[in-house]
């Protein structure tokens, strides 16, 4: 009678306790899918969450050479202030610049998820993974709402179908392209460096009704 008593006691004991453990898993998980990602206080490179590749990207990778880079970030006045999105971020070279050499935070968005690993890889190497976050996204259903500086390397059609969306976000807000122009949108200023063109335009308070 005794043995079975402690038997039963026992059963209960590790069902209560698997139980509670459970609960806490799911808590804890569920935590952290309500959790909004963060571009402050994370410390640690996020793990390699790519999924397979949607639909071809817009434009082949190409890495725009670091000279360039450095001009682009330059021409911008990049600062600890901003928030920096490359549109197309390739192997994470300007948001890791821009976090390196100036405290930006940065996203770096790009549709194929071979890039998005080497872009972790490489924030993660120069030690800013607390600034420099890499997303696997089409650039064109991309939340742009949160950047203040804009980077592009892309094609002439894909900065012209871009432009209304770019068009649309705070005034001020600053947008550095590589080799291409926007069409009918002057730029600010255009520059070249080792014969590259480089072109800065910044989001007027009135959009030209040309450019709508
Ligand atoms: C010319 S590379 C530029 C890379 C990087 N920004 C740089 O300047 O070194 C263009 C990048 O855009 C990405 N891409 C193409 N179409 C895209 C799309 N629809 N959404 C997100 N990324 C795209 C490609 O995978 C490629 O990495």
């Amino acid at each position: 009678m005794f043995k079975k008593i402690v038997l039963l006691l026992i059963t209960g004991v590790s069902v209560t306790s698997m139980g509670i453990a459970g609960c806490t898993t799911q808590q804890q998980d569920l935590e952290a899918q309500a959790k909004p990602p963060t571009l402050t206080g994370q410390t640690e490179a996020p793990a390699a969450t790519t999924q397979p590749q949607e639909r071809p990207g817009d434009v082949p990778y190409v890495p725009t050479p670091q000279p360039v880079v450095d001009a682009m970030l330059q021409v911008a006045k990049v600062g600890k202030n901003d928030v920096l999105y490359d549109l197309g971020s390739g192997d994470g070279r300007i948001v890791i610049t821009a976090a390196q050499k100036y405290g930006t935070r940065g996203v770096g968005i790009d549709i194929d998820p071979e890039r998005i690993q080497e872009a972790n890889a490489n924030a993660q190497k120069a030690g800013v993974t607390d600034r420099a976050q890499f997303r696997q996204q089409d650039l064109f259903k991309t939340d742009l709402s949160q950047a203040t500086v804009i980077t592009l390397y892309l094609l002439p059609e894909v900065n012209q179908k871009l432009r209304p969306e770019l068009l649309k976000l705070k005034p001020g807000t600053r947008i550095v392209s590589h080799a291409f122009d926007m069409g009918d949108w002057q730029p600010q200023q255009t520059l070249q460096v080792d014969g590259k063109t480089i072109y800065y335009w910044v989001v007027p308070k009135e959009v030209p009704a040309n450019l709508r």
